[in-house]
């Protein structure tokens, strides 16, 4: 290629040239390469990526995941299953920040919410402390820490104008074909 004798203005030009070389030399591209068929090809993409759009689950979806984990979060540890508690922590964690993902900023009547600033400050204090209660095996402190830490996941809700997203100590497993039970690692 030429680009060590390119001077600033030619680029434009030269770029345009570039791309309109790498979609006519694209699989895809149809044979012409002249402007119409590059308003096609893009026309092409923006339609795909509007349909991929729509096939990104939503952000109450991924929210549906950490109720499930954080649900089953309760059992784990209630039955002193550390484990499996350190692994519906870490998921519950995973999907608030997939969540987060998809929708990062919510408009508020207040202005924009900026769902990763909120994030950070409960990652930081409660989960973090019910992280500790779990790596230390404490019954009574985890069931402390998951208490509080239901005041952060109800924080966010509030200050996304959704208060009746009221979350709670839950009642059952979301999940029956998992044994709560720990298992004794030395049987098997
Ligand atoms: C950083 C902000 C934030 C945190 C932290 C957060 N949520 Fe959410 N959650 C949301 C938002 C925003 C929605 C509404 C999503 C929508 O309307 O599309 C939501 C929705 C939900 C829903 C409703 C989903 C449905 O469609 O049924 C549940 C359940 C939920 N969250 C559980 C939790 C739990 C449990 C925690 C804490 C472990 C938590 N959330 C922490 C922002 C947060």
């Amino acid at each position: 290629m030429v680009i060590k004798s390119l001077t600033a203005p030619h680029w434009p030009r030269v770029a345009l040239a570039a791309l309109l070389l790498a979609i006519s030399a694209a699989p895809s591209a149809s044979e012409g390469g002249d402007a119409g068929d590059l308003a096609q090809q893009i026309a092409a993409l923006k339609s795909a990526n509007e349909q991929l759009r729509h096939l990104i689950p939503s952000q109450s979806h991924a929210m549906m995941d950490v109720a499930y984990h954080f649900t089953n979060l309760w059992f784990a540890g209630q039955h002193r299953n550390w484990p499996l508690a350190q692994f519906y922590f870490n998921e519950a964690r995973n999907h608030i920040l997939w969540a987060i993902r998809l929708v990062p900023v919510r408009k508020t009547s207040g202005g924009e919410l900026h769902l990763q600033e909120m994030f950070d400050a409960f990652d930081k204090t409660l989960l973090a402390d019910l992280k500790k209660q779990i790596a230390e095996k404490n019954r009574a402190g985890f069931a402390a820490s998951y208490r509080a830490a239901l005041d952060g996941c109800n924080a966010c809700h509030t200050a996304a104008e959704k208060p009746y997203l009221h979350i709670v100590v839950p009642d059952k497993p979301e999940v029956h074909i998992v044994d709560f039970t720990p298992r004794d690692e030395g049987k098997r």
